[in-house]
């Protein structure tokens, strides 16, 4: 995304709330700050399509953040049904055969390969069987997810230069992991600011609870907007 492009572009706020009433009056009451909104498991699970369906014909951009991870043949059928649905970016994680079988039947929709999740540190990668560092594991899975046909990548904002290196300037990075100074880590891990992660080469940063759970989501969006403007 070119570097002029307006910060309202670059926010995604991760609707993580557990039902569609909730998750449509956050929406609405960040509207028109904020235009692009995340569905994850927990709402997805409660409201289904039809929340993704009420964003969409309020206006709004829509990432389903499912994080898809099964064989060929479920992950290929799982991203076919997106494509009834105004569904922008959709996410799988970050393994060729995932990738490959999402890119096939994908339509309309951009599919983004997670690497390695924001709340994961090196200790917990060990424990998983990961021997090597955290920097080439996110590498290696940009790169060969690229190479599988995926849109984009999304990398924690301490890897997004490395990624932005490995997969150059087309594909799209999104990033969690957004912290801005004065707020809690919560469980994640490899956090960095708003302005950092764009910084680092970002295309869009992905914000939940700094704005979701502030006293004012508003007032917490705009500042974070003003961070990146
Ligand atoms: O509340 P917070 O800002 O930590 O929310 C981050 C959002 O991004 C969550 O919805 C989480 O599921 C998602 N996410 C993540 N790390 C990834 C991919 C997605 O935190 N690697």
């Amino acid at each position: 995304m070119p570097a002029q492009h307006p910060p309202q572009k670059r926010l995604i706020v991760a609707l993580d709330v557990p039902t569609a009433a909730e998750a449509l009056a956050l929406a609405d009451s960040l509207a028109p700050q904020v235009d692009f909104f995340k569905v994850g498991l927990q709402l997805f699970l409660d409201a289904g399509f039809a929340v993704c369906d009420a964003l969409a014909k309020r206006g709004h951009k829509v990432m389903l953040d499912l994080k898809f991870h099964d064989i060929p043949q479920t992950v290929a059928l799982a991203t076919a049904q997106l494509a009834n649905h105004d569904i922008a970016l959709a996410t799988v994680h970050g393994y060729p055969q995932v990738v490959a079988a999402a890119a096939k039947t994908k339509g309309r929709t951009k599919i983004l390969a997670v690497t390695v999740l924001t709340s994961l540190g090196r200790e917990e990668l060990a424990q998983s069987g990961f021997a090597g560092s955290l920097a080439d594991l996110v590498r290696l899975r940009a790169e060969t997810s690229l190479a599988a046909g995926a849109d984009g990548i999304v990398c924690s904002p301490l890897e997004t230069a490395l990624v932005r290196k490995a997969v150059g300037p087309k594909a799209i990075i999104a990033t969690p992991g957004i912290r801005p100074l004065d707020s809690a880590s919560d469980d994640q891990t490899r956090t960095a600011t708003p302005h950092a992660a764009v910084k680092a080469g970002a295309d869009y940063i992905i914000v939940g609870r700094p704005i979701t759970k502030a006293a004012s989501p508003i007032t917490a969006a705009r500042e974070i907007l003003d961070e990146i403007g």
